[in-house]
């Protein structure tokens, strides 16, 4: 089938691989002629394993193309994905400029049957909003001209996202037409069988995909019940953890005890700093905020949030503890990305963590294995160093607060050597609280 995917961000770039993967005609979009250009040499603008490889493959066999020409994509192509940002405004509501715009084109453009798809996480009522854009934009001459509106969300996670879209676990097609559902179903086909040849031999090849349909308001909200419920996952057993701290109990052992049950699951259940990222923190506010809009409460997605923050706020605590005063202090970071295996720092823990020590006054050096500048909204004091040693030379205390691997195999006797006072904050729980006694470290996790 003929596709084409608005926007490269990493929902847009995910789908157009995985659709051209499976054997569709795929053109991509995006306003960016720097990251077009940057997409038609077959490099990939963001870090994400495994997807430059099958970028590049797909030029080749020219299953795929990349464009700025949006008004002749939309012509060419039958069914048009939208994949366009929806950051958060500054009153948690997400900002639609991008999708009405693109909504306003895609009217303009029509000239024949379209299937408009939304994968763009989007407040609830966007699928009707799209149809009444796209309806009023429509052009005298192509008014006969039928199109319908698809509800169709990601949920694949970053660091993980290529896997995550040819082994999902569920699709799921909000629509009010039928047609459009029978040709989305004919568009998945290949990867709800698991016949498509990326799929063979792979470890991750599922049997079949559970395919959910449903109406376009019911899949929207699929969306961001299904990240708020692991976000309140997460900020549940960070209480838990703070419990433990208080009575002497340890939460390893704890949400192992609970995990094992399967109505619980052991499944984002690391307590630690808190969740960050581009899609919790803003859908979890963003569903708060669609509930208070309709009269809703919204009690457990804002104690979510709460303790989320406060999360953050209890490593500077937790600094204080050691460190009594922070000024003039320094301080070695560990992680800027909100998590492993990406470089995205987008309301990353790291942030609010070293603008607070900064803010007290401490000097801050911070190491990552992939971000290797200070992210626009991180105070620019803080010195980003080359490598984890570097950061821990004549420190008072080491943070960690991301937990690549590579942060497991660090030489912990020589940054003990290197540093001022052995402290370690480990903001993930990735050490062993007993080995790093051995090895003399004041060492303090969470909950542990
Ligand atoms: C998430 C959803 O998982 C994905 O389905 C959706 O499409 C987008 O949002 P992502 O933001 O890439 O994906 O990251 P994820 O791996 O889910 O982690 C989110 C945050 O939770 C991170 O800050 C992570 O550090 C934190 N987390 C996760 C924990 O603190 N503890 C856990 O046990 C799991």
């Amino acid at each position: 089938m003929k596709v084409c995917v608005i926007g490269t961000g990493y929902v847009g770039l995910v789908t157009g691989i995985c659709l051209a993967e499976i054997g569709h005609d795929v053109v991509c979009v995006d306003k960016d002629k720097d990251k077009i250009d940057t997409l038609l040499a077959g490099r990939c603008p963001i870090f994400e394993e495994g997807l430059e490889e099958l970028i590049s493959g797909n030029i080749e066999r020219k299953t795929i193309a990349f464009t700025t020409d949006l008004a002749g994509a939309i012509k060419s192509q039958e069914i048009i994905f939208i994949c366009v940002g929806t950051p958060p405004l500054p009153n948690g509501k997400p900002d639609l400029t991008a999708l009405d715009a693109v909504s306003k084109l895609i009217g303009q453009s029509i000239n024949g049957y379209k299937i408009i798809v939304n994968k763009s996480t989007v407040p609830i009522g966007t699928a009707k909003r799209l149809k009444k854009i796209i309806k009023e934009n429509l052009r005298d001459d192509n008014n006969s001209h039928e199109f319908d509106i698809v509800s169709n969300p990601e949920f694949l996670k970053e660091g993980e996202a290529v896997n995550d879209a040819f082994f999902p676990e569920r699709i799921v097609v909000g629509s009010e037409s039928s047609r459009a559902i029978e040709l989305m179903k004919n568009l998945y086909k290949p990867l709800i069988e698991q016949n498509f040849a990326y799929a063979k031999n792979n470890k991750n090849k599922k049997d079949k995909i559970p395919v959910i349909i449903t109406d376009s308001t019911s899949s929207e909200l699929i969306k961001y019940a299904s990240n708020s419920f692991l976000a309140t996952k997460i900020s549940f057993i960070n209480e838990i953890a703070n419990i433990c701290e208080r009575v002497g109990a340890n939460i390893l052992d704890v949400t192992h005890g609970m995990g094992l049950d399967s109505r619980i699951g052991s499944k984002f259940m690391k307590a630690g700093i808190g969740w960050g990222g581009s899609c919790f923190p803003k859908d979890v506010r963003a569903l708060a905020f669609t509930a208070e809009e309709y009269g809703a409460e919204a009690n457990i997605l804002t104690s979510a949030i709460q303790v989320n923050n406060y999360q953050r706020y209890k490593i500077v605590q937790k600094a204080m503890d050691v460190l009594g005063i922070i000024e003039d202090k320094t301080i070695a970071v560990l992680g800027i990305a909100f998590k492993p295996n990406t470089d995205d720092t987008r309301e990353a823990p790291s942030i609010t963590v070293i603008n607070k020590f900064l803010e007290l006054g401490a000097d801050v050096r911070a190491y990552d294995p992939v971000v290797k500048s200070c992210p626009p909204e991180m105070d620019s004091k803080v010195t980003i160093t080359p490598d984890a040693y570097r950061a821990a030379e004549g420190a008072d205390l080491l943070v960690i607060v991301t937990e690549w691997k590579e942060f497991l195999h660090i030489d912990y006797t020589k940054i003990k050597e290197l540093m001022k006072s052995p402290c370690i904050i480990d903001g993930r729980n990735i050490l062993d609280k007993k080995t790093m006694a051995g090895l003399g470290f004041n060492y303090r996790g969470i909950g542990v």
